[in-house]
């Protein structure tokens, strides 16, 4: 989709942004390991290594104006005009703009009076190095004589105390310079053995290290005071606010160009002393990567190597179908989306400040699902260390910090949906790799120190706590909150100043979730599951046996004539019920419900989500619930607090969409799968100005009809959408479904596909599946050869020994 602001680029893997003024900053992120960078198509944001909040390396101030101000910035004095090739901060008019954000870089192009000027950020892999290849161009008649002034300003790593104690860290900044190189080495004369460089691979004509020397302490970055001067000031900064700029003055005759390199690289000091002599800091790594990218080729060749990475990365799935936006998305966006969730999970956004909620339980969890086949070492790593923030009791720590690994003890554990979601992570794990072992690897738990039990003891806490905090409709408890966060079922809250989610107290709670009790459904087949393929019959038949008693107890407590409740409040009353005045059908227990498998013989499942497409679809999405909460009830909780039609009440809130698409791939309409895939899809949108986010990647929330803006996105990128919307178009709709014994082939797509072809690696063998649907239906394979042989069954056995399986599907048959 072609909109005034941008398109896609597909050969390229690129969304190139037209014009600069975006309806929001439209974001990218740089990184791939440890190093990461929020980049927007203004070069806006900031950096930091592996942890937002305890590595910041640069600044951002938070809820600004613009929203992204502060960044990479390179200001360009031509004779007496100052422009920046972003556009920003200046904002001074160019003649011509592009941003083309890519996988793991953002390359800018600005130009004016001749003067063109291309920047490329990325972070070469396996490296702490943030690179800005900087090309300059004149591309006009006339000789040109510039001067640029490159632009970053330090943050002094610990995010939060360097935005708020001022009385400190205004003493405390320090810096050197040497040649080409900024070394910013606040604190590093006591417990820091790290330090950030900014430095150029060109000879510079000066520098500064100072804001207030460079910017002014009564400018913005817009007139910052030296490029607008037209000299470097050469500052030292002793406290205050240490950044760091280069001068780079350039002759370019007509025609000629020149490219070099600012980088930015965080430095650990390892072994080397850490000074050369007493105050003076041991610059031999800083040095080193200095000399290392002046080699010519260096940049180019980190670049290249950048890129065949991520296509490397991503050949492990591929389609080509009918439906160009969800081809788009599944083989670049969506699973880039997915990456960036497993590196940052709810952290560094333009809406996660990066010093609040860090790594989440639930969240990582489900955001494995969606890379798990892309990256499964690193998959195997985060199951396990989410596993070591579980507590012995079953409850999880709901948020740990990446840097530490440590639970987060604001907000503590207790949300009763959390521990669900590793036997999910864990079980999908499993049937993508085929790796056992990794269930008995040795975990323990956070709360007993030199504990050592493995992870399959975890996943049967987890279930068992489930059993033993069950309510009076033999329902599981919600404990603070379920996946809803904001369904706050004990909170009462009537505070301002409290947390509505953990101010009250769950010890003897009451409140019984009924969208836990369908997770708990998946989570028990899923693991009897594994119990089968390990040989363990009898564990098998007693999750079973619990599988059934859940069953039993949705069904006769939880089904309300035409859905499913969403719960029983403290007091036992209905949540998500028609007696209800407001909220009386919610999403997330219908999907869970259908997912887990209720109401598959009694018609309820297909009742269920014929009354969410009655009451809660829209063009836009599904919205949560309906109606929307007109007042406050602190019986309810957050939920409650939002206006109609925003977040949790009654927004488009994506993530639970996606359950519902899977429910109707279950029940083998392809058609509204698709339809409803689609209608959250944001490469689908024309409605630019409306929608207002990215149209690369998922939001998290879209504004639903009770909103005052409805259909305007927040909360883009890191959302559980991404990991979500790939499994149902790779396994719901596509119909690529890894599982314990090989490939399930099981599509459910529109009548109207009569084929398609997916590339899938799986277990290191890569499949060549290419469906055909001769007889325009849905769901049913007929047949299904293996390398030209018949396969009896619908599912491909794992290759032993073969590089490439070509798969060939009918569909037209019975199986699923
Ligand atoms: C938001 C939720 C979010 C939660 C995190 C709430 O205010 O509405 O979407 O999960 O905060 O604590
Ligand atoms: C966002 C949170 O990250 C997630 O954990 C939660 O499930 C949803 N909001 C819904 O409240």
């Amino acid at each position: 989709m072609s909109t005034p602001y941008g398109r896609f680029d597909d050969p390229r893997r690129e969304y190139v942004v037209t014009r600069p003024d975006t309806p929001l900053p439209w974001l990218n992120y740089l990184g791939q390991d440890d190093l990461f960078g929020l980049c927007t198509n203004t070069a806006g944001g900031y950096t930091f290594w592996r942890d937002a909040k305890l590595r910041r390396l640069t600044r951002y101030r938070y809820n600004n104006a613009p929203y992204d101000l502060g960044g990479r910035y390179l200001y360009v004095r031509d004779g007496e005009t100052v422009w920046n090739p972003g556009w920003k901060p200046t904002k001074t008019p160019l003649d011509r703009y592009e941003c083309r954000h890519g996988l793991g870089y953002t390359q800018i192009v600005g130009s004016k009076d001749g003067v063109e000027v291309e920047l490329l950020f990325f972070v070469p892999p396996g490296e702490n190095v943030e690179v800005w290849r900087t090309t300059v161009r004149n591309r006009g008649g006339r000789p040109k004589d510039l001067t640029l002034f490159s632009f970053v300003e330090f943050c002094f790593y610990e995010a939060l105390n360097d935005m708020s104690n001022f009385q400190r860290t205004y003493s405390i900044g320090e810096v050197e310079v040497e040649g080409s190189a900024v070394y910013h080495t606040t604190e590093f004369r006591e417990r820091r053995d790290h330090y950030t460089l900014f430095a150029c691979t060109r000879e510079i004509a000066g520098f500064d290290t100072s804001r207030d020397a460079f910017v002014g302490v009564h400018n913005g970055l817009h007139e910052a005071g030296v490029p607008f001067a037209g000299a470097a000031t050469g500052s030292i900064a002793h406290g205050w606010n240490p950044i760091g700029s280069h001068q780079v003055d350039l002759h370019l005759e007509p025609g000629a160009s020149e490219t070099f390199a600012f980088f930015l690289a965080y430095v650990e000091q390892g072994e080397q002393p850490k000074f050369e002599r007493p105050g003076v800091l041991d610059k031999s790594h800083g040095r080193a990567i200095l000399e290392r990218y002046r080699e010519p080729g260096a940049v180019d060749g980190a670049f290249a190597a950048l890129q065949s990475w991520w296509a490397g990365i991503l050949s492990a799935f591929e389609v080509d179908c009918p439906d160009e936006d969800a081809q788009r998305m599944a083989n670049t966006w969506n699973q880039y989306q997915c990456l960036v969730t497993f590196n940052l999970s709810r952290s560094a956004s333009f809406y996660e400040s990066g010093i609040g909620r860090g790594m989440g339980f639930r969240d990582s969890n489900q955001d494995i699902l969606g890379f798990v086949h892309l990256v499964p070492e690193r998959a195997r790593q985060r199951i396990l260390d989410l596993a070591a923030t579980q507590l012995a009791d079953g409850t999880c720590y709901h948020q740990y910090q990446p840097l530490t690994k440590q639970g987060n003890a604001d907000i503590g554990g207790d949300f009763y949906d959390d521990h669900l979601w590793l036997v999910l992570s864990t079980c999908a794990y499993v049937k993508e790799t085929g790796d056992t072992s990794i269930l008995r690897e040795p975990v323990g738990y956070t709360d007993t120190p030199g504990s050592g039990e493995d992870l399959l003891h975890h996943l049967e806490t987890s279930i068992a706590y489930t059993l033993s905090h069950l309510g009076e409709h033999d329902l599981p408890l919600i404990g603070h909150a379920d996946w809803n966060d904001c369904l706050n079922l004990n909170c009462f809250s009537t505070e301002p100043n409290e947390s509505f989610q953990t101010a009250g107290d769950v010890e003897g709670s009451r409140a019984e979730s009924v969208m836990i009790a369908g997770l708990f459904l998946s989570a028990c087949r899923d693991l009897a599951g594994l119990y089968r393929h390990l040989g363990s019959g009898a564990d098998a038949d007693r999750l079973d046996g619990a599988y059934d008693d859940m069953l039993a107890a949705v069904e006769e407590h939880a089904w309300d004539g035409a859905w499913y409740l969403r719960a029983f409040d403290a007091a036992g009353t209905p949540v998500g019920s028609s007696a209800c005045e407001e909220g009386q059908i919610f999403i997330e227990s219908q999907g869970w419900c259908v997912l887990g498998g209720a109401g598959r013989g009694n018609g309820r499942a297909r009742r269920a989500l014929e009354s969410v497409h009655e009451r809660l679809a829209t063009e836009h999405g599904i919205l949560l619930h309906q109606p929307a909460f007109t007042r406050y009830h602190p019986e309810l909780g957050e939920i409650t607090s939002y206006p109609p039609g925003y977040k949790e009440n009654a927004g488009i809130f994506c993530h639970n969409n996606t359950w519902v698409h899977l429910g109707w791939c279950l029940l083998g309409d392809g058609d509204r799968a698709l339809e409803y895939y689609r209608s959250i899809c944001p490469s689908t949108r024309s409605d630019v100005e409306t929608y207002r986010a990215e149209p690369y990647v998922y939001a998290q929330m879209i504004a639903g009809r009770d909103a005052a803006t409805p259909g305007e996105a927040k909360n883009s990128w890191l959302t559980g959408t991404a990991a979500w919307t790939f499994v149902t178009l790779a396994q719901g709709i596509l119909g690529i479904k890894p599982e314990y014994a090989g490939l399930r082939i099981d599509p459910c797509i529109p009548k109207g596909w009569r084929s398609y072809s997916v590339t899938r690696r799986f277990r290191g063998v890569t499949y060549e599946i290419t469906v055909s649907n001769p007889d325009g239906v849905c769901t049913g394979v007929r047949s299904l050869t293996v390398d030209g042989a018949p396969v009896v069954g619908n599912v491909v056995p794992p290759s032993e020994g073969d590089d490439t399986v070509v798969v060939d599907v009918v569909l037209g048959g019975d199986l699923r």
